[in-house]
């Protein structure tokens, strides 16, 4: 099998390069690749991409991600997020390729409480949101084979993180103040890009498992009581710190204004990946406890 990774260094992208490897051949590309064209904004040197290497699977783990940034460049945030997914969604129909994509839970309006299924009404908040949804219909319009995964509060162990965030200004501060009517699941690339291995898997076995899913790790918090996990488990692994978890004060989204609106209710019910799949997915803690221990052995 060979597959086409784009977006290989991004934090999903990173954990893809490792989770895809066994899965057969793998050309992973970033914006800089020079024997192949991996840049987005590039729309018919990713075609020839697609054309030369006539790939198997393309997953496509690039995407203009700089939430704020893109309320002021909507053109370049839909180029990226939008444009290009219809020419790789357009290429892998024409070479009879699966595209895997992954979009987010920002194409939802974000209120109430209720966790947001694959079929409800969309209506994102602001230009991100937009260009990630035009992105999905881009896909679903092509006429190719896909697994679009919609996730959300992404984090990866690799680089800068909000818990490494949360562990400075606490070690810094004696106290914090954190959001705390946000609603969600901090979800690992490392789960994402496994479960996407196996997704591929499953669907090159039965294609009628192709479709639209909701991916993230169980249970729900709020950023400041994430903040406050990451700063229980420094202490209990002895990290001196300077602000514990019940200096962590609740703020709300009004008093912490950004260029782009927030969604309070990023909450994605996962019932049918786990059903698709016969998977069952890990309370958000589990990776983060993880990912905590990786930092603090280092
Ligand atoms: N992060 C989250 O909380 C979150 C939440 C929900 C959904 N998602 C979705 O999940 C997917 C993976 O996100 P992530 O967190 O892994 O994002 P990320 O860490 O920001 O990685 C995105 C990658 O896309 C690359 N990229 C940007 N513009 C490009 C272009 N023109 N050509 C080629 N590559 C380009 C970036 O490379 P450079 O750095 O070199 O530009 C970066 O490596 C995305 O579809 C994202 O929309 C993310």
């Amino acid at each position: 099998m060979k597959i086409l990774l784009l977006g290989k260094d991004g934090q999903v992208g990173w954990e893809l390069q490792r989770s895809l490897a066994p899965l057969g051949h793998l050309l992973a590309l970033n914006s800089r690749s020079q024997a192949h064209c991996g840049d987005l904004a590039n729309l018919p040197g990713l075609a020839e991409t697609v054309r030369a290497y006539s790939p198997d699977v393309i997953v496509n783990a690039a995407a203009y991600t700089a939430v704020d940034k893109a309320e002021s460049e909507r053109e370049q945030a839909f180029k990226v997020n939008a444009e290009a997914v219809g020419v790789l969604a357009r290429a892998a129909a024409d070479c009879g390729a699966l595209l895997v994509h992954y979009s987010t839970d920002y194409v939802f309006p974000g209120q109430g409480n209720r966790p947001w299924h694959e079929e409800d009404l969309v209506g994102p908040v602001n230009v991100y949101g937009e260009s990630k949804l035009a992105g999905e219909q881009a896909v679903q319009a092509a006429g190719c084979q896909y697994l679009i995964f919609r996730t959300c509060w992404v984090y990866a162990a690799r680089g800068n993180n909000f818990a490494r965030t949360m562990l400075r200004l606490a070690a810094e501060r004696d106290s914090l103040g954190v959001i705390d009517d946000q609603h969600g699941a901090p979800t690992g690339a490392e789960l994402i890009a496994d479960i996407t291995a196996h997704a591929i898997t499953a669907t090159q076995a039965d294609p009628a498992l192709a479709g639209l899913y909701h991916l993230a790790a169980g249970g729900e918090t709020t950023w400041c009581g994430y903040a406050r996990y990451v700063l229980e488990h420094a202490a209990a692994q002895g990290v001196p710190l300077k602000a514990h978890a019940e200096q962590v004060n609740p703020l709300t989204t009004a008093a912490y204004p950004t260029p782009a609106k927030r969604p309070a209710n990023s909450r994605l019910d996962t019932h049918k990946l786990q059903r698709a799949f016969a998977l069952t997915l890990p309370d958000w803690r589990l990776g983060v406890a993880r990912m905590l221990t990786e930092i603090h052995e280092k």
